[in-house]
This record gives C-alpha cells, sequence and structure tokens, in this order.
C-alpha cells in the first residue's frame, strides 16, 4: 500500500532503539493515520509497537496521550498498551528525522490478537463483548481529567457542525442523506448539549480493537490509540463503537443492539443519551464520509484513509432506511428497559378499567372463550394444504364453533403461526433468512357481519380498505388519550363499506360501531374474523401496522403491542406457558435411552415439517439438507392424506386381502430389472437386512458374510454383526467370528493413495474368500450399499462392484445390495443405486425413503432366494404391508414417478456438485466433492491429507447459525453429507452454497 513517507530510515529506527530501549529487530511499518507505527520483533519473539509522531508535535498531546495510559492502567479495568521506559527512564523521546524535523517517539508493548476489521466472524457474543470492553474504557475514563483534553478535533461528534462546508460535494442520495441526519442533529442540539460529558476515547474503530487469538471463543482483549481522545459527550464513545461495529452486516439495528446491550452491562445508559443515539452514530458515519471525501483529494495514495468510505457509505443508506423511533426504541429495550414508558402507564390504566367482550361486540353474549391453537406446532390448524384450503379452514371454525357455542374462538397475542408464509414475510438478517411469525393480536372468530364497536372513547386515525395486499381487507384504527398517556386500538378484517364510513380525525364514543366483520375474500384472509390489537406507538405508520413480528424483535414489540387480554382479564384467554427446551432436555436425560444423541450443542425443538424445511417452535426455517426420509419433501399433503384416509378406515396385518399390498409390490417391481421379482414387508431398513441375512443363510447355508469396513446396515442383532461402522466404532468389540471385513473400496483413495485400484481392492476381496475358505467354511454372501454413506458418501470405483458380484457368485455367495440410504430416484441417474454399477444383487434391501417418514422398509429377492426362505417356517411381521403403510408407500412411489423427481435429483444434484466444485478450486480444505444426484458428499482434509474433523463439525455448526442442517459422517468425520428431499431446487442449493461459501472464508478454518 502507498504509505506517507516517514522520513526516518529504518536503520534509524534500529539505532534508536537499541541505544535508548536495548532493542533491537525486525521492523514492519503498519497502517496509521496520524503517526507512523511500527511493529518490532526481537529475537527472543518479543514485540513491542512503536509510534512516531508526525513533525511539529504537541508535547502536551504526547504527555495527554500517555497520562490516560497510566491512568487506564491504574484503573485495571481493560488491557491497555503499556509504555516501556528508556535507560533513562523517559517514557517518550524526541529524534530528528532526515529533514532535521523533530519527532516525538514511544515505545509500547505490543498486544498480540487480530484487528476486529480482520475478524470473521464477528459474532453477536463478540459484538456484545465489544460493548462491554469498550464501555470499560469509558467508564475508567469518567473519573480522568487533563487540560488537553478541551481541544477541538474533526472526529468529535460534538463538533461535526464543520462537515456542513462539504455537504454540497457530495451528490444525489448522498447528499440527502447527509443533510437529513445533520439536520435531525441540529434540531436535537439543546438536548445533545445537556448530555453528561467526559473525556472519551473517541476512536473505537475496527483497527483500535484487539480481539483475542482463539478462533473458537474470540474475545475483545484490548482498545487501543487514545490519540482522538477528547472531552465530549459520553454516549459518543457508545455511538462510535457502534457505528464501525456494524459494518457490511445485512441488518445493522440488530447487530447494534448488541453492542448497546454490553455497554449498557458496566456503564448505564440513561434514556436522553438513548434517544439520541441512532442520530448520534449517523453523525460519526457522515464526519467519516466527509473525512474520506477530503483525504481523497488531499493523500490519494493513503489507503488506510479510504477503507472504510464505501462500507460507511452502505452502512448509511441501510441506517437512513431504519425508523429513528423504532431503532430508539430497541435500544432501550437492549438495555433492559420497558421499550416504551407508556407500558406501564397502559398496564396500569387497563388494570383499572374493567372491560368486557360486550364492549367490543355489542350485539354478542358470549363471555367465555375457546382458546384456538394456530401456533407452528398445532395439530388443529394441520399442514400447508390444510392451512391454505380456506373453506376447510372456515368448516373447521365453523364446526369448532357449533362444538363450543357458548364460547367465542378467540386467540392468538404472541403465538407463532405456521400462516405467514409468502416471502414478504421474510427478510434477510444476520443470520440468513428470517420469517415473521409472532401475531401480536387476538383474533376473534365470528360471524360475518358481526358489529364491532370501539373499545373506549377516541378518534379515527385510520379507516381504510388495504386490498392492495389484502392484509387486513378494512381496516380502524383509533387513538385513544387518557389523562397521562395515548394509545391506539387496531380493528382489521372488516368490510370496506363499514370502515370507510368512518372519517379520518372524527370522534368516536365508547360502544360506537365502527365496523362489521367481513368473510373471504373481502376480509383479506381466512375465515370471517376481528384481529383485535392494542399499540402504544404507531411509529410512522399511517395506513397500516404490522400484525406478526419476528422472533428475534418478540421482547420489544410486546411492549409496544400489549397483550389486548390486559382489558379483558379474561382467563380462558390467558396465554399458556409451554414446556421449556430445557425441562425436555432434562426428561430425556432422565428417562430415555442414555445412547440417544441430540443433533448440536444447542438442541434444536423442531414441531413442523414442510417441504425442504423443518421448522421450530418459534417459526425458524431451516433448509433440511440432511433427511433422504423425508424424500418427496416433509409432511407432502397426498403422503398425509393417503395415510389419514386409510388410517381411518382400516390397518391391519397382512393375513387378509388388500389391494394395497398388491399395488404397492407393483409399483416396486415396476421400478426393478425382472430377476427380482419377490417382496417382504417390514417396518425399517434394519428389519430389511435382518431378513436379507436370515434369507442368504436359507439360501446357501451359509452365516459367512463379506461386509465393508465402515458400512452400516442397521441396529438389531445381525446388523450391528455386519455394521463395521458399530462393531469397529465406539463400543463395538470388533467383527464377529462369521463376519468378513475388507477395506472401503473408495473412488477418492484411488486418486491419492497412489497402492489403490479395483485391483487391489478386488484382489482383496479374492483373499478375504480363500481366507474364508481356508477355514473350512462356506461363502453366504456379500452386503455393500452401492454408495456408501456412513463411510463418508464414498463412491465405489468404477467396475468394482461388478467384478465383485462375479467373484462372489462364483463362489457360492449372494450379493445383497442395500439401498436404504439411496434408492427410489435419489441417486438421479438411476432409480436404485446398483443401477449405477450395472450389475443386478439378489437381494435389495429398503428403507428410509419408502414411507416418507412412515416406518416401512422392503426386501426384494429373486424367486429362488424366495423358495430357498420359504421353508416351511411362516414369515409373519404384525406391521409389515399393513394397508396404512402400503398406502404411504404406493403414494411416495407415484409421487416420485408423477413429479418427476428422480430427474430432478439428477438435475439439481448435478447443479449442486458443480457449484460445490467451484467452492473446492477456491478452498483448499474442500479435497473431494463426490456422489450421484442428491447424494453427496464433501471431504475436508488438510494439504497433508489430514482429515479435518474439528474444521467439518465447526461448518456444520455454522451452518445451523445460518438456517441450514447439514451432517457429517465418515471415519474421521470429516466429511459433510449432503441428502435432502429429493424435491431440493437450484434456489435452494444456491443458498446452501451462499452460506457456506461465507463460512469458509471464516478465520477458524484458515489451516
Ligand atoms: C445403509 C443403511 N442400512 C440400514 C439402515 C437401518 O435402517 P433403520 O434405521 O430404518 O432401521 C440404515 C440407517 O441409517 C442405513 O443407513
Amino acid at each position: 500500500m502507498g504509505f506517507v513517507e516517514s522520513n526516518i530510515s529504518k536503520k534509524q529506527i534500529d539505532k534508536i532503539l537499541n541505544s535508548n530501549y536495548g532493542i533491537s529487530g525486525e521492523i514492519i511499518r503498519l497502517d496509521g493515520e496520524i503517526d507512523f507505527n511500527y511493529k518490532i520483533t526481537d529475537k527472543k519473539n518479543h514485540s513491542y509497537l512503536l509510534k512516531i509522531s508526525r513533525p511539529k508535535f504537541n508535547p502536551d498531546y504526547i504527555d495527554y496521550q500517555l497520562k490516560i495510559l497510566e491512568h487506564l492502567s491504574k484503573q485495571n479495568e481493560i488491557k491497555t498498551s503499556t509504555v516501556l521506559t528508556t535507560f533513562n527512564h523517559e517514557k517518550s523521546i524526541v529524534v530528528k528525522d532526515k529533514l532535521g524535523k523533530d519527532r516525538s517517539i514511544i515505545l509500547y508493548n505490543w498486544i498480540d490478537g487480530r484487528l476486529w476489521s480482520k475478524v470473521n466472524p464477528k459474532t453477536k457474543k463478540l459484538r456484545e463483548d465489544l460493548g462491554s470492553q469498550s464501555s470499560l474504557i469509558t467508564r475508567s475514563l469518567l473519573k480522568f481529567n487533563h487540560s488537553f483534553s478541551k481541544r477541538k478535533i474533526d472526529w468529535d461528534i460534538a463538533n461535526s457542525l464543520w462537515v456542513e462546508e462539504y455537504i454540497p460535494m457530495f451528490k444525489n442520495e448522498e447528499k440527502e442523506i447527509a443533510e437529513e441526519f445533520i439536520k435531525s442533529f441540529k434540531e436535537r442540539l439543546d438536548d445533545f448539549n445537556k448530555l453528561k460529558k467526559s473525556i472519551i476515547h473517541n476512536d473505537i474503530n475496527d483497527n483500535n480493537i484487539i480481539v483475542s487469538n482463539n478462533l473458537k471463543n474470540p474475545k475483545v482483549e484490548s482498545i487501543i490509540d487514545f490519540g482522538d481522545s477528547v472531552f465530549s459527550q459520553t454516549i459518543n464513545d457508545l455511538a462510535i463503537t457502534c457505528a464501525y461495529a456494524i459494518m457490511n452486516l445485512d441488518d445493522p439495528l440488530t447487530a447494534c443492539l448488541d453492542v448497546v446491550r454490553g455497554f449498557n452491562k458496566n456503564l448505564k445508559i440513561n434514556d436522553s443519551e438513548i434517544k439520541l443515539l441512532y442520530n448520534l452514530i449517523g453523525i460519526r458515519l457522515i464526519i467519516s464520509v466527509t473525512k474520506s471525501l477530503i483525504n481523497r483529494k488531499k493523500e490519494p495514495e493513503n489507503k488506510y484513509l479510504l477503507i472504510s468510505e464505501k462500507s460507511a457509505w452502505s452502512l448509511l443508506k441501510k441506517w437512513r432506511n431504519i425508523n429513528p423511533e423504532f431503532a430508539y426504541y430497541s435500544f432501550r429495550k437492549a438495555c433492559s428497559l420497558d421499550a416504551i414508558e407508556s407500558k406501564i402507564q397502559f398496564e396500569n390504566w387497563a388494570k383499572k378499567n374493567k372491560f368486557s367482550f360486550k364492549d367490543l361486540f355489542p350485539k354478542e353474549k358470549k363471555s367465555k372463550v375457546f382458546k384456538i391453537d394456530l401456533s407452528i406446532g398445532s395439530k388443529w390448524i394441520g399442514g400447508r394444504e390444510e392451512i391454505e384450503d380456506l373453506k376447510f379452514f372456515e368448516f373447521k371454525i365453523n364446526r369448532l364453533q357449533e362444538e363450543n357455542p357458548k364460547c367465542l374462538i378467540a386467540g392468538g397475542y404472541l403465538e407463532p403461526r405456521p400462516i405467514y408464509s409468502s416471502s414478504s414475510y421474510d427478510k434477510i438478517g444476520n443470520q440468513g433468512t428470517e420469517s415473521r411469525t409472532i401475531h401480536l393480536g387476538v383474533d376473534f372468530w365470528l360471524q360475518a357481519g358481526t358489529q364491532v364497536s370501539s373499545i373506549f372513547d377516541g378518534e379515527v386515525f385510520t379507516a381504510v380498505n388495504d386490498a392492495g395486499d389484502k392484509e387486513y381487507g378494512g381496516l380502524i384504527i383509533i387513538k385513544h388519550k387518557t389523562k397521562d398517556f395515548s394509545f391506539f386500538t387496531l380493528y382489521g378484517h372488516n368490510t370496506a363499506r363499514s370502515v370507510l364510513k368512518n372519517k379520518v380525525g372524527s370522534k368516536v364514543k365508547k360502544g360506537d360501531i365502527i365496523a362489521e366483520v367481513a368473510s373471504f375474500p373481502e376480509n383479506g384472509n381466512w375465515a370471517s374474523h376481528l384481529h383485535f390489537q392494542v399499540i402504544l406507538s404507531m411509529l410512522d405508520y399511517k395506513n397500516d401496522f404490522p400484525g406478526v413480528c419476528y422472533h428475534d424483535q418478540l421482547d420489544l414489540w410486546k411492549d409496544l403491542c400489549p397483550d389486548p387480554n390486559l382489558l379483558f382479564k379474561c382467563s380462558d384467554l390467558d396465554q399458556i406457558k409451554i414446556k421449556s427446551d430445557n425441562e425436555l432436555i432434562n426428561f430425556r436425560k432422565k428417562h430415555l435411552g442414555k445412547s440417544l444423541k441430540l443433533h448440536y450443542d444447542t438442541p434444536l425443538h423442531i414441531v413442523r415439517g414442510e417441504g425442504v424445511y423443518l421448522i421450530d417452535q418459534n417459526g425458524k426455517k431451516y433448509l433440511d439438507t440432511i433427511n433422504n426420509v423425508a424424500h418427496v419433501g416433509h409432511e407432502e399433503g397426498e403422503i398425509v392424506n393417503a395415510g389419514k384416509n386409510q388410517m381411518s378406515i382400516l390397518n391391519t396385518n397382512s393375513r387378509y386381502l388388500h389391494s394395497s399390498i398388491n399395488e404397492l409390490t407393483n409399483e416396486l417391481l415396476s421400478t426393478l430389472p425382472k430377476k427380482l421379482n419377490v417382496v417382504h414387508f417390514v417396518n425399517s431398513g434394519s428389519e430389511a437386512n435382518e431378513i436379507a441375512v436370515r434369507m442368504m443363510k436359507a439360501h446357501t447355508n451359509s452365516n459367512n458374510i463379506i461386509v465393508s469396513q465402515h458400512g452400516y446396515h442397521g441396529n438389531t442383532n445381525i446388523c450391528v454383526d455386519i455394521s463395521s461402522y458399530k462393531f469397529d466404532g465406539k463400543g463395538g468389540k470388533g467383527a464377529p467370528k462369521n463376519t468378513h471385513v475388507i477395506s472401503i473400496p473408495s473412488k477418492f483413495n484411488l486418486s491419492y493413495k497412489k497402492n489403490r485400484n479395483v485391483d487391489f481392492h478386488i484382489k482383496e476381496l479374492e483373499e478375504c474368500i480363500h481366507k474364508i475358505k481356508s477355514q473350512n467354511k462356506k461363502l453366504g454372501g456379500f452386503i455393500i450399499e452401492p454408495i456408501i454413506s456412513c463411510g463418508g458418501q464414498v463412491e465405489l470405483p468404477k467396475g468394482y462392484l461388478k467384478k465383485a458380484y462375479k467373484i462372489i457368485r462364483e463362489n457360492g455367495g449372494i450379493c445383497i445390495s442395500d439401498e436404504v440410504q439411496v434408492g427410489c430416484g435419489r441417486v438421479g441417474k438411476k432409480f436404485w443405486g446398483f443401477q449405477l454399477h450395472d450389475v443386478i444383487p439378489d437381494i435389495i434391501t429398503i428403507g428410509k425413503p419408502l414411507g416418507n417418514g412412515h416406518p416401512i422398509g422392503a426386501v426384494v429377492c429373486t424367486s429362488e432366494i424366495a423358495e430357498s426362505f420359504a421353508n416351511g417356517m411362516e414369515f409373519f411381521n404384525t406391521f409389515g404391508g399393513n394397508p396404512v403403510s402400503c398406502s404411504i408407500a404406493n403414494q411416495v412411489l407415484r409421487k416420485v414417478k408423477k413429479n418427476k423427481l428422480q430427474k430432478n435429483s439428477f438435475e439439481v444434484g448435478n447443479y449442486l456438485k458443480n457449484e460445490l466444485k467451484k467452492l473446492s478450486r477456491k478452498y483448499k480444505i474442500i479435497k473431494d466433492v463426490r456422489g450421484e444426484g442428491l447424494f453427496l458428499g464433501i471431504e475436508f482434509l488438510d494439504g497433508e491429507m489430514n482429515p479435518l474433523e474439528n474444521e467439518t463439525k465447526y461448518i456444520v455448526n455454522r451452518l445451523k447459525d445460518y438456517g441450514i442442517l447439514s451432517s457429517y459422517d465418515g471415519p474421521n468425520n470429516n466429511v459433510i453429507k449432503i441428502k435432502p428431499p429429493i424435491i431440493f431446487s437450484k434456489s435452494h442449493c444456491d443458498y446452501f452454497v451462499k452460506y457456506l461459501d461465507k463460512i469458509l472464508k471464516e478465520d477458524y478454518l484458515f489451516i
């Protein structure tokens, strides 16, 4: 980069250091705006920071900075730079530069760590720590005085109006933004001038913050460089910290709250300060961009000066779009205050005044409430199709009313709901996509035409028909004034005619009819109901107001929109307390199997599945890239209905004639080669493999089976005995005597372990058979997956299986293909995994995808094997092949066919593989991308081909932070497995790749 000449050579620096401090070592020039900075590292690897001032320095200024450090070190609240003294006990010395000008020299100890600007990712926790550490500086400086602090500097927010002169040089939007922030700063100047003042750091920017080198749990180590310290409004330190800490983020306000929360922990911020914070952040950014503008002209080659210009403008553009009042309420909440002061006033007022439902619906006689559950996990509301079938929903509501004639059907305050599914309810936050799900009012489900009256005296604030986006239909908002405060009540989903009779500004009395409930479609959505909401601030809304909010803003919104039931005090409407995740975890720990595992350090509480998403109890959607069981999508409507419908008329065992088992058999066989033509239905993949091994024994009279290293085939006795993943893994006792393990035939191995190829693996197989025979044993068979899943999505080398099957058969064994993971169209090119290898097994076993989540498995074999198995002993399976399971599985296979999902798997899988391969060219740790269709694996290795287990786990956890579920596996836990529902689309791939790409840049993965 283009450094400005310091006019002191490295040789001179070396001499100065040696003669004054007895130090010599490597000298590296660093960035710096005012001073010239150098990192010095001596032979013992001790590092120092050398600061050389510009010429014409002020000795008072040097003294000022030294005194600040001395003070902070005495206060001992935060690690700060310490100053080294010379042989003559001086903290600073003066030397002459090449041009004979005086320069001041100070040598500091070096604080180890990374500059904030270089840290990635900057997490919520780290931002909170930054707030907390910067407040320690600000707090410590409250007790510090120095005459030099009263100087005037450009970077002081209190002195910011100098920028006005430059505003005409900005253009278009940028000019407007600068004008706006300055204007509102000037309007608040009186209030600003009254704020508490103290000496502040005044420059907690991203190059003055040192973060620890701990990459997993980083902390703010120190804040350096007091060169800009000045006597100013104390709150400015927080404004400045925020201004830099929230750059380059999708949602700067949420990030800002983290800093504010952290700051307020050590140094309480008062309401007058909070009121101005939004504007002060804007002003500091305006100073920054104005400085950049000037400096660009003055020192075009000094890039350090311009570094934050682009980010500052981009932040200013986002910042301007945030409602300042909303930011103020958010800051109050982050400071553990009620978001709005009138919250308590409203609560007290509501306590003193009694309201009944008759005040809302004058003709309604019902005084009790039936609380309806429309939450994410509500079984009453049903799946997506039921939710969107508005006629059916209305029918259900009417039926509920008939069943509860004396009750008002109502509910919904702070309920997370699955019904707001359109993307207009979504935003891209700092953690990926977030959905607005939390309902802020109470819904009363009533006959269309029900009259609605104003709950209290007031004035019409809004009377609109928001037919445009059909959110509320006819909407009325009434403004009420009490002695001490005002509030609003919102009445939504009325007829347009009834609402438009009201005139904005006209007075209404308590009990005046203001609207009539409308039916669908006039009401904007659903069956006829009134959405009733209390609002304490309209922000800058006029003709609309949010009726739902994001879960991460719930605490704020529940203050702005208090519970309407505070008015009615009806216990039936009270919110139901749900069990916390911790309670669920503790119960599991006590009463469920000790070897049951939960995903993730902080487990997820999932209550709904929908297509490619799993949704938690708050409505957070997670893109599911793990679940190959939900083959055609979570809770797919037709599949669910097939099960429901059959369940409601018959479910019994397969000893009776029933068409569903025949139809399913037919569906299955139509996908298979003719040779595989007899089906046995079971309940799981394990059971399928269990039967397959029993068939092998019956057919060959031998239980000697060859299996692959790292293979997994199920959890029963026999299955564990043939699963190297288990018997060679934790808690395993090695291979049983009749199980013979061959090394994993891996395509990827071929590329980096030069001694392995198809012949190597075939030779190993032959040797294995030879060994079995040499022990006077007979070969029973060979079981393997076409792509080995638990082994880490390992593709078999081309031509391997064909040769292997031939040898097995030549030696009297049979071949079993475990299709539990890969079957039913997932691998794209073919319907079954074995077809990728151009072979026909003697038995295939099927599980996971067949029931799309319902437990059903199947074993398909040749008629010869079926004959051998039918040796007189009846095969009875209580649940296997029951009509419900068969109806579901039938629907799954039909769906794959009808919706061409095998083709989708092929195309989308190829697209994703390609995108991942592009990433592998960008990031060295991705050593292999493999698999077929939507059954892919990404392997992470270092430069020496060592597996990167911790890094893989890190990525999986970080993906979860962005709302993406993924899993890792393989003998070294260094392979991310991708096996989503096969309705996965290219846009889902893009989302996955976007965040994987982002995560791969993070410091933890820099190896
Ligand atoms: C390849 C393979 N076979 C068999 C099974 C066992 O299936 P289930 O868990 O349905 O018993 C699994 C389960 O993960 C599997 O991955």
